[in-house]
């Protein structure tokens, strides 16, 4: 029967895989057998996410090729890239994001809302268009969004990004249903507060996370590592059976 969990012979392209949840699952991915190439803006970000992983696993899993989300020719630059190199892309994380703005979203300004749902939906849509057809063409894929838990609550302070994390679970559901049936899963997984970069506003803050734990079943904020092996899973066999859902993993603070 084989690893339900292994990917040997799977190609993933992570965006915003540099660092924190995105370098957690292509470093995950790395060890489950998965060649990944692993992408942010910064090329030397990369490449030492690149030796880390490389170094871990100890094979040449990973390779680095530079994006920035907002830009779609640079997107296009990637998907090709890993196409070149690789002939296929199994698997496809749309990780990365922005959220330039913090605050009440009544005093969002309009440049900064087009930001957000640019980076945050309309570039995982690209993305999802350069390299899904490849996908159908095989008849197997797996791609997955990093929503939110934000994406199912309201917010005073992050309002327009839970709106563009709330649109990334209907754009999986919409490609769920419209490649379902040609073999190639889309979801969503939806953390809760991880100590990360893009999240230091929120855990920095002691009332934020005080709220945010004591609210929550585990009492604690999440690692990025905890976030991966549901990508593993969503990626490889044992997640064929489970397309369009949004996915929780926030130590319980949606439940409590
Ligand atoms: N941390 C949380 O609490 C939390 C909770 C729920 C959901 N999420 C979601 O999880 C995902 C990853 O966040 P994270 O917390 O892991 O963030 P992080 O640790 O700050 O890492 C962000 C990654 O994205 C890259 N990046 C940033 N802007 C980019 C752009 N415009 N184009 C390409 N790459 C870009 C960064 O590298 P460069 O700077 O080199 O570009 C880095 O590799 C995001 O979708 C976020 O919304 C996070």
């Amino acid at each position: 029967m084989g690893n339900l969990f292994d990917m040997t012979g799977q190609v993933a392209v992570v965006t915003g895989s540099s660092r924190g949840i995105g370098k957690a699952i292509a470093h995950r991915m790395a060890e489950h057998g998965a060649q990944v190439v692993v992408s942010s803006r910064k090329a030397d970000a990369c490449a030492a996410a690149v030796a880390e992983i490389n170094a871990a696993v100890g094979r040449e899993a990973a390779v680095s090729c530079p994006a920035n989300i907002s830009s779609k020719e640079e997107l296009q630059a990637l998907a090709d890239f890993a196409m070149a190199r690789f002939g296929k892309v199994t698997a496809l994380v749309c990780n990365a994001a922005s959220n330039p703005y913090f605050g009440p979203m009544a005093g969002i300004a309009d440049e900064q809302f087009v930001k957000i749902l640019m980076n945050n939906v309309v570039s995982n849509h690209w993305l999802i268009q350069m390299l899904a057809p490849q996908m159908l063409e095989r008849g197997a894929g797996a791609i997955i969004v990093i929503s939110s838990i934000g994406g199912l609550k309201a917010s005073t302070v992050i309002g327009a990004y839970n709106v563009s994390k709330a649109a990334d679970l209907q754009l999986v559901r919409n490609y769920a249903a419209e490649f379902g049936p040609r073999g190639v899963t889309v979801n969503a997984i939806c953390p809760g507060l991880i100590q990360t970069d893009f999240a230091r506003a929120l855990w920095e803050n002691p009332e934020i996370l005080a709220q945010a734990t004591s609210g929550s079943a585990l009492k604690r904020i999440g690692q990025p590592d905890e976030i991966a092996g549901l990508a593993v899973f969503l990626a490889s066999r044992a997640g064929a059976f489970t397309p369009g859902q949004g996915f929780v993993i926030d130590g319980g603070a949606t439940i409590v």
